[in-house]
């Protein structure tokens, strides 16, 4: 059997926190591997990355969801009872219940829907002051997704619900006061929805035919039984929620635009390399680290020893800048992305396998279809420059996004 590499620090939660998006590549590199041990939250775990690791990881036979997220990641980031912790028939029947909700068609509209938003801010954005970006993208999303999946949202609730989805996505590796605003916003939006919910119920708020609300508030399961109002809850929030936080990739497009000029005028010319684009900022730009699983049945994988109920961190962050998957990994070349066929267990950046079958996110042609809007109205319909600003990246911060929050100036509609 082959020894599976072991970290020597008797507890690595601190030096996740000190480290942040290279964790875990820092010991792989230490130790020449894409596996090694470690404790982990106070308990013994083991550490994976690349594409072997990742068609491992999602093979449901050998790893559950039920128990393996960290306790600090549901109270925050994505609560309790949703589709992420199941397994098996629960999992197969609720997962099918938000890709019915993702046709082709049904992209489409979001895509339309955020478009007008921005359209209507960017009228407001031309009265020359600065435009800080971070501050503006959630509540156009929120608007956005609010209308598309049926929940009614006053305008004058807008700002407090993007603060309670903003602080859900910053909470979950947070300490202190970052990590209370995550619990306590969590706790609202589910009071929020869940009473939303019971209304459709009893009938006194109609919901949309189709709409996320209408198919999360009436959806049966196996035995005919609707969710439990605090589980619909959970589940129409898992929609709400990463739709805004596709904010955070809005930004990382205008700082790749920044970064990289000559791509301005690349996707200006087209389809196709706005969606190379908009592909390389998805594996280049740090979101979401990691993806938590543990082990159904003892098995071996070439040597190393996967005992029961192990916790397994499947390393999304490592694999997308993996050297043996990518080359020149660390550069932003959109163009690496051209004849390219989709690689289910090398580019992770929104989980890896099968969207139906797994626990690969149900968003993601939602979130490739708001960033093209967003690429397309940054390069074609709007002037702009940034004023000289903190633009470095933090990676040691999860999630983490330029400090400044992206400030335009000179903003201009273009005809
Ligand atoms: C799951 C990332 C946008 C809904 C996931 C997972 C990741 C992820 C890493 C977990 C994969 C795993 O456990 O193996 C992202 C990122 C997004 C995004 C980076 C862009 C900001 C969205 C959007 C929606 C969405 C727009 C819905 C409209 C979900 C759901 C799951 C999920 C429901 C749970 C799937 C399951 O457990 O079967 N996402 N997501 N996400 N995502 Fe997303």
């Amino acid at each position: 059997m082959a020894t599976t590499p072991a970290d020597r620090s008797p507890e690595s939660t601190l030096a996740f926190f000190r480290e942040g998006y290279r964790f875990i590549s820092n010991r792989c590199e230490r130790y020449d591997t894409d596996i090694f041990t470690a404790r982990f939250l106070l308990e013994p775990t083991i550490f994976l990355r690349g594409r072997a690791a990742a068609e491992l990881f999602y093979d449901p036979e050998r790893f559950r969801r039920a128990g393996a997220a960290p306790k600090r990641g549901q109270r925050t980031l994505t609560g309790q009872g949703g589709v992420q912790g199941l397994d098996g028939p629960a999992h197969t029947d609720r997962k099918a219940m938000f890709m019915s909700i993702m046709t082709p068609s049904a992209v489409e509209r979001i895509g339309r829907l955020f478009a007008d938003e921005w359209r209507i801010r960017l009228a407001a954005w031309g009265g020359g002051g600065p435009v800080v970006l971070r501050d503006e993208v959630g509540p156009m999303l929120l608007r956005a997704v609010c209308a598309w999946a049926g929940v009614p949202l006053p305008e004058s609730e807008v700002g407090r619900r993007n603060a309670q989805m903003q602080a859900m996505i910053d909470g979950p590796a947070a300490l202190g006061p970052r990590h209370w605003r995550g619990l306590r916003g969590r706790l609202r939006a589910e009071r929020w929805i869940a009473d939303l919910v019971e209304r459709v119920r009893v009938g006194t708020v109609a919901a949309p035919e189709g709409s996320a609300l209408a198919v999360i508030a009436e959806h049966r399961d196996a035995e005919g039984r609707l969710l439990p109002r605090r589980v619909a809850a959970v589940e129409l929030i898992n929609v709400l929620r990463p739709t805004v936080a596709v904010d955070r990739y809005v930004l990382f497009a205008a700082l790749a635009l920044h970064d990289h000029p000559d791509w301005r005028d690349r996707v200006r010319a087209g389809d196709e390399p706005t969606e190379w684009f908009v592909q390389e900022v998805r594996r280049y730009y740090p979101f979401f680290p990691v993806a938590f699983a543990r082990v159904r049945h003892p098995f071996e994988w070439h040597g190393h020893h996967f005992p029961t109920d192990r916790r397994v961190l499947l390393d999304l962050y490592g694999t997308n800048h993996h050297p043996g998957i990518w080359s020149e990994p660390e550069r932003f070349r959109p163009e690496r992305f051209a004849g390219w066929r989709d690689d289910p267990y090398g580019f992770v950046p929104q989980g890896g396998g099968s969207h139906l079958g797994g626990h690969r996110c149900a968003g993601e042609w939602i979130t490739i279809e708001l960033m093209k809007q967003a690429v397309g109205l940054l390069t074609g319909a709007m002037d702009y420059r940034l004023p000289p600003q903190d633009l470095a990246l933090d990676l040691s911060k999860v999630p983490t996004l330029p400090p400044s929050g992206l400030v335009l100036a000179d903003v201009r509609g273009m005809p």
